[in-house]
């Protein structure tokens, strides 16, 4: 449509009206911002993480902002049994719970040979564990009351290419992405829905702070990685997690959605480096290239 901005709301009002939506890690960076928006569509919400400080204030902007409630619960997703209180608190407050929303995570840059297994694994029990912890509490709540609901689980890119020095969290994430596809199978007969989303850069302060500290992003002109020459908006993200966990994707079941400008598929193709070649330098290569003759 000419004249629209892609950081604007997407969905039609009320399109979340009457859900309850849980995220982990939702009281900073990319989970505050699809809170937000879930709630401007009409949701109430869980938000937990292991600050409830954080969570407070973040619970009191999104209530004052939307109208709508939002239930601040300490959390932390390594253990089941913080998890089984998560579910009990969620249902004295709002009797069910429609959406989880996977997103919590831990991350930073380091040679793989620097890590003790104690860091290691801390990466890999907020990812993997704790999304695979969330999904067996909740999901066999649902199971057991025939609840209709859904998953989002929040990935990244290297979930499927792995990448140097966040290798705990590539790990991790492709367990979780292995997560995704798998019981979007299994589940699909209790009328349980898993998709995910693969962010590519989008700021936040946690994100940058471990894994972009310092001058990084500008010394390696990160910017130039991604084709459309930008990073995310927090609001084209949501936008496309609003749609997810919307019955309007009811038939979208084992999906990762890419929201990267294309940066992962750049880092790939065998010839994308030859978009530094200047077009004025195309012509000589042309008849370069047709003067070859034979084999
Ligand atoms: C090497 C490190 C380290 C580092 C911690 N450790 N930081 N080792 N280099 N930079 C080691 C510690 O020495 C310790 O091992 C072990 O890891 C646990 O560290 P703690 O500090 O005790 O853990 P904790 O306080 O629980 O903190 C967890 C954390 C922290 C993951 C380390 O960063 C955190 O709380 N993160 C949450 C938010 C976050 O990470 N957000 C970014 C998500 S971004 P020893 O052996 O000494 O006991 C993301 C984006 C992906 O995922 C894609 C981006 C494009
Ligand atoms: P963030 O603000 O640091 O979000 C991570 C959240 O996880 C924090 O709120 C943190 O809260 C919570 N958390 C960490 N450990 C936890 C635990 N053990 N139990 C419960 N909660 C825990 O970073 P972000 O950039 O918004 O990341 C959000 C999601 O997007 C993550 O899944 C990340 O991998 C993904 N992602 C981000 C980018 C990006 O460019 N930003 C790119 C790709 C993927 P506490 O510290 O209070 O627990």
């Amino acid at each position: 449509m000419p004249g629209t901005n892609f950081s604007q709301p997407m969905l039609k009002e009320g399109a979340l009206d009457g859900k309850v939506i849980l995220i982990t890690g939702g009281g900073t960076g990319l989970g505050k911002s699809m809170g937000k928006y879930f709630a401007q569509l009409g949701a109430n919400l869980i938000i937990t993480s292991r600050k409830i400080d954080v969570l407070e204030k973040t619970a009191n902007e999104i209530e004052k902002e939307t109208g709508k409630t939002v239930l601040p619960v300490k959390c932390d997703v390594t253990s089941y049994e913080q998890i089984e209180n998560l579910l009990k608190q969620s249902l004295e407050k709002f009797n069910k719970v429609d959406t989880l929303v996977n997103n919590a995570a831990g991350n930073f840059i380091s040679p793989t040979e620097r890590l003790s297994h104690r860091a290691f694994d801390i990466i890999v029990n907020i990812v993997l564990k704790g999304t695979y912890y969330s999904t067996l509490a909740f999901g066999k709540h649902w199971i057991k009351e025939k609840q209709p609901a859904s998953i989002l689980n929040i990935v990244t890119t290297y979930a499927w290419t792995g990448s140097a020095y966040v290798v705990p969290s590539a790990v991790a994430k492709a367990g979780v992405l292995s997560l995704t596809r798998s019981l979007a199978v299994e589940w699909a007969k209790y009328k349980i829905r898993f998709n995910a989303i693969a962010p590519g850069l989008f700021p936040t302060k946690g994100a940058w702070e471990r894994l972009l500290p310092g001058n990084i992003f500008e010394k390696f002109n990160l910017a130039k990685k991604i084709p459309v020459g930008r990073t995310g908006e927090h609001q084209e993200l949501a936008n496309l997690a609003a749609y997810l966990v919307s019955d309007f994707s009811s038939f979208v079941n084992g999906e990762v959605i890419t929201i990267d400008g294309g940066e992962w598929l750049k880092g790939a193709g065998q010839f994308n480096m030859l978009e530094e070649i200047p077009s004025q330098m195309w012509d000589e290569i042309e008849k370069a290239v047709k003067n070859v003759k034979g084999s």
